[in-house]
């Protein structure tokens, strides 16, 4: 069975490119993420080649995964970045990302965040309330710095159909500015000196199965513009979906892109896709602790939970579950379900599976965004290593925690001294 380019069964081995994923977990032990940096680079470039009739520069969504090898991979073949916080920026300028190629985004930037970026230089800032166009401005002037390149973000009041958690561009959310509000800026903009008003920007929501809502908020985008001749950028946000479930399909993003090239003639055009690159090059793979037949149904207990992949309980979000090693053998409705003491702890609902028994290992597929970036430390638990796949190599990209790691910060200050955590400078937010 063939999962994707790089996700496959060979001779029954779930296997990563050319690596038996059995072999590493013998070595990293579980939970584990692993994903495949060819995976992701082909799927960067798949979306370059789509939406090349409208020249559009890719801003992978830092969101969706961030780590730095996975950053790193993706700043040489030439991504740009969207980040949502001074951490983030703090990320991909440690992967190598040139500040100009960095869009920073969010309805909630603190002052120190705005400071950090702009001394960074980013690119572009995704503007999204009044108070943050007076924090640019001050802060820019404060600092002498050139003036600041801002895209404001435009609440279109267009509903997408798609998790009610991941819809944003309808009037009531809390993202965006509505048009008259921009239309007001932009008529005045002599008001922020220092704020270059040279591009809009929209995003809508995320895992968007139907183009015609992203379609309706571009018309109305481009019925904006129109009226402002200087503004020449056109950032259209993420949002591409992926296949979480075997049998389903997703558009193809060729005909978003011919859709959306009709409308955009003679803009520069942004995109900020996060699942669609990262989510089928990762997965997370857990091993059976129990099997417990109870109440007509049949537990596996396995040793990932809603702390390592939060998706299922937050969202009813499906992730495929599969066995590592294939075998002929009956299969059984399963629930999969973690160790965390909550209910919601559930990663799968009566699944078909093989009859697991403890220490059998299955993989969450599709599990390469929103997985690692959202895990917590819920019940004390250790976040999950990260191991890498490139071909016929795999390395570890990023440790499983310890223990020690859990209590670290708590062991800075001795509380004889009553010591206060010092504030983050501009340059650590
Ligand atoms: N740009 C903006 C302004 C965004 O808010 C997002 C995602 C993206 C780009 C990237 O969207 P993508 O291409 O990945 O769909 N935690 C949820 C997804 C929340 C997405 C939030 N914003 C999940 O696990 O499905």
């Amino acid at each position: 069975m063939v999962f994707n380019s790089s996700i496959r069964y060979v001779n029954r081995r779930l296997t990563v490119d050319q690596i038996d994923i059995a072999s590493i977990i013998a070595e990293v032990g579980t939970p584990a993420y692993i994903y495949s940096r060819r995976r992701i680079r082909e799927n960067f470039h798949r979306l370059e080649r789509a939406f090349a009739p409208l020249s559009a520069r890719l801003h992978f969504s830092v969101k969706a995964n961030g780590n730095l090898d996975i950053l790193r991979a993706l700043n040489e073949i030439g991504a740009g970045f969207d980040c949502v916080s001074g951490g983030e920026i703090y990320r991909a300028l440690k992967a190598g990302a040139k500040a100009r190629d960095i869009v920073f985004a969010g309805v909630g930037k603190t002052r120190d965040e705005l400071v950090y970026a702009i001394t960074s230089g980013v690119g572009w800032i995704n503007a999204e309330n009044l108070g943050e166009l007076d924090h640019i401005d001050t802060i820019a002037a404060e600092l002498g710095a050139e003036p600041v390149k801002v895209a404001l973000r435009l609440n279109p009041e267009v509903t997408a159909q798609t998790h009610p958690y991941m819809a944003t561009g309808h009037g009531a959310a809390k993202f965006g500015l509505a048009a008259d509000v921009i239309r007001d800026v932009l008529s005045r903009p002599a008001r922020y000196p220092r704020i270059d008003f040279a591009g809009l920007h929209m995003h809508i929501g995320s895992q968007l199965g139907d183009m015609r809502a992203t379609l309706a908020a571009v018309d109305k985008l481009v019925a904006l513009i129109q009226d402002y001749p200087r503004i020449k950028t056109i950032n259209l946000g993420g949002g591409l979906p992926v296949v979480y479930r075997f049998d389903e399909k997703t558009p193809s993003p060729d005909g978003l892109a011919a859709a959306l090239a009709r409308r955009l003639r003679g803009y520069d055009v942004l995109l900020e896709p996060g699942r669609a690159i990262v989510a089928d090059a990762g997965l997370l793979v857990a091993e059976a602790l129990y099997v417990k037949r109870q109440a007509g149904q049949s537990f596996v207990v396995v040793d990932a939970s809603m702390a390592e992949l939060i998706r299922p309980a937050l969202y009813g979000a499906h992730h495929e579950i599969v066995v590592l090693r294939q075998a002929a053998g009956e299969t059984e409705t399963t629930q999969v379900v973690g160790p965390v003491c909550e209910s919601a702890d559930v990663l799968g609902r009566d699944r078909q599976l093989p009859t697991l028994e403890a220490g059998d290992k299955v993989a969450l597929m599709t599990a390469g965004a929103y997985g690692m970036t959202m895990a917590s430390n819920y019940n004390a638990r250790p976040r999950p290593v990260e191991v890498l796949v490139d071909g016929d190599r795999w390395w570890v990209s990023r440790r499983r925690e310890t223990f020690d790691d859990l209590v670290r910060y708590e062991l800075l200050t001795d509380p004889q001294a009553n010591q206060k955590d010092p504030l983050p400078g501009p340059n650590q937010c």
